[in-house]
């Protein structure tokens, strides 16, 4: 059955993996970015390799309206993918707008954009299938990102907690926790690369997740056993550590 697909942030990397992925099977693909300008070699690209339907729509975590996004799009979606995010200066303690930046785009954009997708699928009964990205830095605050990981954290509780009540209205939630990716975030970042998925692989396990109906996914799979470390390093032993 052909499904609409909405896709946030998606001038990512891992969004547009999934956006082919998406296309692939003959999706329409509702893509949303800070810029209609950026978005529209992506929905050309689409739309010549996999001839589906693709729009395009403006939306930004720091000055859209989440309501106003939704009343733009042609009816609600079958399957929301939020990718985007904002990792900024990671330990900027004394710059409040970097500060209220990066918990506005990783968290309180993210869940005001959801809760209102989610109000308005309560609203129309109709069943979906919501998947945030978030990530392995919201598993245990580190010294190195703690504000992005803060957010992220916030936002991985928000998403578990949302699938638990969505689950009566027949709303899915899938909670991606991926580690490090090779993409626009990381770019310049030294990387370890067996660590390190490609937005492809990424891309693959939350289809796959979403196929099988997962809650909660690692990517990659080792990134589950490495945080169930970390999060077990005593507290005394953690803050000296280089993490
Ligand atoms: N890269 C990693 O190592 C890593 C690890 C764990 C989790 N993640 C998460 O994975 C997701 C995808 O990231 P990625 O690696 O594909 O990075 P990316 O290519 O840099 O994508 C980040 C996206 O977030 C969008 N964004 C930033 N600020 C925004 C705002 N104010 N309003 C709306 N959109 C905004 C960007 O839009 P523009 O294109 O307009 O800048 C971009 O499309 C993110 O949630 C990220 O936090 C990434």
């Amino acid at each position: 059955m052909k499904k609409n697909i909405l896709l946030v942030g998606a001038n990512s990397d891992v969004a547009q993996a999934i956006a082919k992925l998406r296309a692939e099977n003959g999706h329409a693909l509702w893509l949303t970015g800070r810029s209609l300008e950026a978005l529209q070699p992506i929905v050309a690209d689409l739309k010549l390799r996999y001839e589906v339907e693709v729009s395009a729509f403006v939306y930004d975590a720091e000055t859209s309206n989440p309501e106003a996004l939704i009343l733009a799009l042609p009816g609600l979606p079958d399957e929301v993918h939020l990718a985007m995010g904002y990792l900024g200066n990671p330990i900027c303690i004394e710059d409040a707008a970097e500060t209220t930046r990066i918990m506005t785009v990783n968290f309180t954009a993210a869940v005001l954009l959801m809760n209102a997708l989610v109000r308005s699928l309560i609203q129309e009964k109709r069943n979906a299938v919501l998947v945030g990205i978030s990530s392995v830095a919201g598993d245990r605050g580190r010294k190195s990102n703690f504000l992005y990981g803060a957010a992220k954290a916030g936002f991985s509780t928000y998403l578990d907690g949302l699938r638990n009540f969505g689950y009566a209205h027949g709303i899915h939630v899938v909670t991606v926790k991926p580690g490090f990716i090779r993409s626009k975030m990381t770019a310049g970042l030294p990387l370890p690369g067996p660590l390190t998925a490609t937005p492809q692989q990424v891309a693959k396990a939350i289809v796959k997740a979403v196929r099988k109906r997962k809650g909660r996914v690692y990517v990659l799979p080792i990134w589950e056993l490495i945080m169930l470390i970390v999060r077990n390093i005593p507290d005394f032993v953690f803050k000296k550590m280089n993490l």
